[in-house]
């Protein structure tokens, strides 16, 4: 994303391989991602990816999958001699991932050091395999050249705080920390980036970008979709740690954050981490106050009938995990003390949508008080992720006519221009990654601060286990998500 890159790791690596190259993960975002940048050259002639599977498959097999998986995944039309391109990086490495030998045979595969610079592995596996895989890669030497050779973590990074640490004390004695990008696709979307754009590059917003102006901030990302085949994953995760640690915590980071000093790694994420640290604690009696969960009931999604979430393969009938979650956090500091951020997401919910939403103070005296318009509905902005990367703001205007009153006006400005598409996070991150730019990756303090925040809200959950609040498939969660507003005017902004 920016254009300063850690000084140590300059070299573009000359090999990616792909752990999981089988996986959901890699067939829906890191292939297609990679071929479009492919397409878009720019990715060095010299560098071959691996695929690296425990299928009794060999190159030409891969291939084929590859042609299979990307078919219906690529934008714009098919160019042969880039497909064609594209497939010649590809090579295929059979191994298990808790089989030793078989990072020993991958070694002997890459380039020797003295030729290449770096290798990046991308780790799109399940989070029980990082373990052995970072042990694994440590034994066969493949952590060398340390600071070039580069590790790639999906989230969720840890299932709280202590296996967090854990898993980060683990990463350390192998790799060191700018080798290490813990990915949180979020960070890649073009509105996230785009806010900081537009906080930090126009001198109209940032004077108003404080508790002086803003009422309360909201977070929505909700999914229509359910679990698919993730039951064994998440019904042990759940909303709070598949989405609410993680994204929805970065959303919140990058609205509230101080302008960093600089457009660097360490600078930006330096400001992300005194938010967190700023987040007011909440205390085992207050988290009924801050945290609602609920788990989705039969319904009906986009005219589809959806069955209960407890009615779900491999979900166990008796299952309390969350599909929902709403929560309320307090930033103490200057510019955001007593405003509050009301962040939630779902599954089974009526769209996908992904919006971040800020509400502005009344003004301070109501001129219009003794008009039929006496009480003025408060100003916007909203942030549009999904559906579409757009900006609104909702000010007021005259009503026209004889008579004085006001009525919202809706200015809408889409980020993209008609002939612009819009590129996928993976892109953004993957190109990062091969360049070295850490930017948008976290630091393990972000990640160790959120699992703080949260942690409280987990423990509590964790002993109330017999009943969890439920809310139809198709509807916007339970009522319960309501009771944490401050105030009688505040409602949960679902629609642009
Ligand atoms: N799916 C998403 O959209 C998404 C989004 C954000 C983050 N993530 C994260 O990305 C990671 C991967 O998720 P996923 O959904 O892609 O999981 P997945 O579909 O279950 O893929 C797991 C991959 O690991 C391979 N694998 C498992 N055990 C292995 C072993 N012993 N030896 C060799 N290969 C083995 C599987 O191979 P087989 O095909 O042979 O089983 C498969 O390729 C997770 O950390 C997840 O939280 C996923």
């Amino acid at each position: 994303m920016t254009v300063t890159k850690d000084a140590s790791v300059e070299n573009m690596p000359c090999s990616f391989v792909i752990f999981g190259a089988t996986g959901n993960l890699a067939s829906n975002k890191l292939l297609p991602a990679l071929y479009h940048l492919e397409a878009a050259a720019r990715l060095a002639e010299s560098l071959s990816i691996i695929a690296f599977s425990r299928r009794d498959w060999d190159t030409a097999s891969w291939r084929e999958h590859m042609r299979e998986v990307l078919r219906d995944k690529i934008k714009g039309p098919l160019d042969t001699p880039t497909f064609d391109r594209f497939l010649a990086r590809f090579a295929y490495h059979k191994g298990d991932l808790n089989d030793p030998h078989a990072y020993h045979a991958l070694a002997e595969r890459l380039p020797p050091e003295s030729s290449c610079s770096a290798t990046v592995f991308y780790l799109a596996i399940k989070p029980a395999e990082f373990g052995a895989v970072i042990q694994n890669l440590e034994a066969a030497g493949l952590n060398k050249p340390r600071g070039l050779n580069r590790v790639v973590i999906e989230k969720p990074f840890g299932e709280d705080l202590e296996s967090a640490q854990t898993l980060n004390r683990l990463l350390h004695q192998h790799f060191e920390e700018q080798q290490v990008y813990r990915i949180d696709h979020f960070l890649g979307k073009e509105t996230v980036q785009n806010l900081l754009v537009f906080r930090f590059a126009n001198t109209l917003i940032e004077p108003l970008w404080n508790r002086n102006f803003i009422d309360h901030v909201q977070i929505t990302v909700a999914e229509s979709g359910g679990i698919d085949k993730r039951a064994d994953y998440y019904d042990r995760a759940g909303a709070l740690r598949d989405m609410l640690q993680n994204h929805l915590m970065q959303l919140m980071t990058v609205v509230a954050m101080e302008p960093p000093p600089a457009l660097e790694a360490d600078a930006l994420r330096d400001e992300k981490v005194k938010v967190l640290r700023s987040v007011r604690p909440i205390s085992k009696r207050a988290v009924h106050a801050h945290a609602v969960r609920a788990q989705y009931s039969r319904g009906s999604v986009e005219g589809q009938i959806a069955r209960a979430y407890q009615q779900e393969d491999n979900v166990e009938d008796n299952s309390t995990t969350e599909t929902f979650v709403a929560a309320k956090f307090y930033i103490d500091n200057w510019r955001w003390r007593g405003v509050p951020f009301y962040l939630r997401t779902g599954k089974r919910m009526p769209r996908q949508t992904q919006i971040i939403a800020i509400r502005f103070r009344q003004p301070p005296q109501q001129l219009f008080r003794e008009t039929p318009f006496e009480s003025v509905a408060p100003n916007w902005v909203l942030l549009s992720i999904q559906p579409e990367e757009s900006m609104h703001m909702e000010i007021h205007v005259k009503q026209p006519g004889l008579d004085m009153g006001t009525r919202v006006m809706q200015m809408n400005a889409s980020f993209l221009k008609t002939d612009e598409q819009t590129l996928d996070a993976y892109e953004t991150l993957l190109l990062d990654v091969i360049e070295g730019d850490r930017s948008l990756f976290i630091r393990f303090d972000e990640v160790e601060w959120a699992w703080r925040v949260v942690d409280p809200i987990l423990k509590n959950w964790a002993v109330e286990r017999e009943f969890i609040p439920t809310y139809p498939a198709g509807s916007w969660g339970p009522a319960e998500a309501n009771r944490l507003f401050d105030s009688d005017d505040q409602t949960w902004r679902n629609e642009l």
